[in-house]
């Protein structure tokens, strides 16, 4: 079995922390951020490089060095209020440092797993039982069309390159509020009073499971293409985060009290958000031993 490290950019973020922490016991992690202080202390003993993905020729530089047998591409400018605000580092980030590893991958013999979104899809309604990998992409902001020119671009360099897209995540941050259930405890610490969208559907899936499910593909599978990785539930971010509260012990009408439920109407949004971008993870299922769970049995207390 190869000891060639498995390489994680973006490894200090939400989702690449817990990616880092799903190698564990499986392969080696070379752990990429532009700021590796700003990871978990959890994360302090892997090896970590620190490195500015933008700067042209570093990407490739990286990989040349550490000679990965996979790549899981996590870093991205993830916010799409600062896509909307610097379209340009957005498109730099989100698809050039992406083809840019990609190549690189190809030329290493490296599998490549882009990490993508639900928000490729959010200008049409989804079909009964969410968006299928044959749906027509059309999002409605930057950080969803980057993601979408990144796909494209990635896939027809052709190689073992996967791109996968992911829906709204939650679940444990390791301690840094970020997400969509620790930002909402966060704010609920801070005293604050949180705005939870009643018209907003997604296919929300726990940070740790999304993170098992990439390992997974990027050690056990050969499958190309695109790939959607969602629960097995459509509900609103209320709902979402009334199950969140609910598992820490709070009802649901003290729960109603202690948030503000609107329509996305309510607020004044750059961009407009997408009223659904559920995702049908039916091919995942039968591919993955990971389970996709539900947020009630993924955010019940161990
Ligand atoms: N969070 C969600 O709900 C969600 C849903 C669907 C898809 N996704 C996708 O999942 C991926 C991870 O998202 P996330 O929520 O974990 O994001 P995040 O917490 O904002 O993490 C982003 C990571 O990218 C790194 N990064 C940014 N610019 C960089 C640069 N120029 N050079 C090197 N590293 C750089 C950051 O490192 P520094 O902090 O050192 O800059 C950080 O480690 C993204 O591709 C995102 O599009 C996320």
């Amino acid at each position: 079995m190869s000891n060639a490290p498995v390489l994680v950019t973006g490894a200090s973020g939400f989702l690449g922390a817990q990616v880092v922490l799903a190698l564990r016991g499986r392969a080696p992690a070379a752990c990429v951020a532009r700021d590796p202080e700003r990871a978990p202390r959890e994360l302090a003993d892997e090896h970590w490089h620190a490195a500015d993905l933008e700067l042209r020729g570093v990407v490739t530089e990286l990989v040349r060095a550490l000679a990965p047998r996979a790549v899981i591409h996590c870093a991205a400018l993830g916010s799409a209020a600062a896509c909307e605000a610097d379209p340009e580092r957005a498109r730099r980030l989100n698809v050039g440092v992406s083809v840019e590893l990609a190549a690189a991958s190809r030329e290493a013999g490296a599998r490549f797993v882009l990490v993508s979104t639900d928000q490729v899809f959010g200008a049409a309604a989804p079909p009964a039982g969410g968006f299928t990998e044959e749906s027509a992409t059309a999002p409605l902001g930057v950080y969803g069309a980057t993601k979408r020119e990144a796909e494209e671009r990635v896939l027809e360099l052709g190689g073992d390159a996967l791109a996968v897209r992911l829906p709204l995540l939650y679940g444990d941050s390791l301690g840094r509020g970020r997400g969509a259930t620790d930002a909402l405890f966060a704010a609920l610490d801070a005293g604050e009073r949180p705005t939870l969208f009643d018209d907003e559907w997604r296919t929300p899936l726990d940070v740790s499971h999304a993170a098992a499910a990439l390992v997974e593909l990027a050690l056990d599978h050969a499958t190309t293409g695109v790939l959607h990785l969602a629960g097995p539930q459509r509900m609103t971010r209320l709902e979402l985060g009334l199950a969140a509260l609910a598992a820490q012990g709070i009802p649901r009408e003290e729960a109603l009290r202690l948030v503000r439920a609107a329509p996305r109407s309510a607020l004044d949004l750059v961009p407009a958000r997408a009223a659904d971008c559920s995702l049908d993870a039916s091919r995942a299922r039968a591919l993955l031993a990971v389970p996709l769970r539900s947020p009630a049995e993924a955010l019940r207390p161990a």
